[in-house]
């Protein structure tokens, strides 16, 4: 079985984007570390990171039936795309986990609420990257547990 690991806009700047905010680590490091935790719970991992709407929601689209599951950072996206909040529903029941690497609670009002949270069954916030290992381990859990 195997997880789709998707970024949306921005998200490739990681590692020299707000460094403050969002940390050192790169995508390319995020993507390594989640790789090793797919692994280590027996599972495959894809990745797309875009900066395009769209391209994300075909991403989803395309999930359904290849992968068992999603984990999706959506950038500001989730604050704007109700696309999103619907192709997510689409694809139901794959079970998606919503990772945010800053707290977005403690950031500007307009970052406190997402279109994606409703479609998640979990939604990891402020953990920086490790929130997507987190992620992974959920996703395990949910699919070990009869997903
Ligand atoms: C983010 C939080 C969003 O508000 C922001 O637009 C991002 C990154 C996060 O991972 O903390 O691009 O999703």
């Amino acid at each position: 079985r195997s997880l789709l690991v998707l970024n949306g806009p921005n998200l490739n700047l990681l590692g020299t984007r707000r460094p403050e905010t969002y940390g050192n680590t790169t995508l390319a490091d995020v993507e390594a570390q989640v790789r090793d935790a797919a692994e280590a719970a027996d599972l495959d991992v894809a990745f797309l990171q875009s900066n395009h709407e769209g391209a994300l929601i075909d991403a989803v689209h395309a999930a359904r039936g290849v992968h068992a599951g999603i984990v999706i950072n959506p950038g500001a996206y989730s604050h704007t795309s109700i696309a999103l909040h619907d192709a997510l529903e689409a694809v139901q029941p794959l079970p998606v986990v919503e990772v945010h690497i800053s707290n977005v609670h403690r950031r500007e009002a307009f970052r406190h609420h997402s279109y994606v949270s409703p479609q998640a069954d979990a939604v990891i916030v402020g953990a920086g990257v490790h929130g997507y290992t987190l992620a992974v381990a959920h996703l395990a859990h949910l699919l070990a547990a009869g997903g």
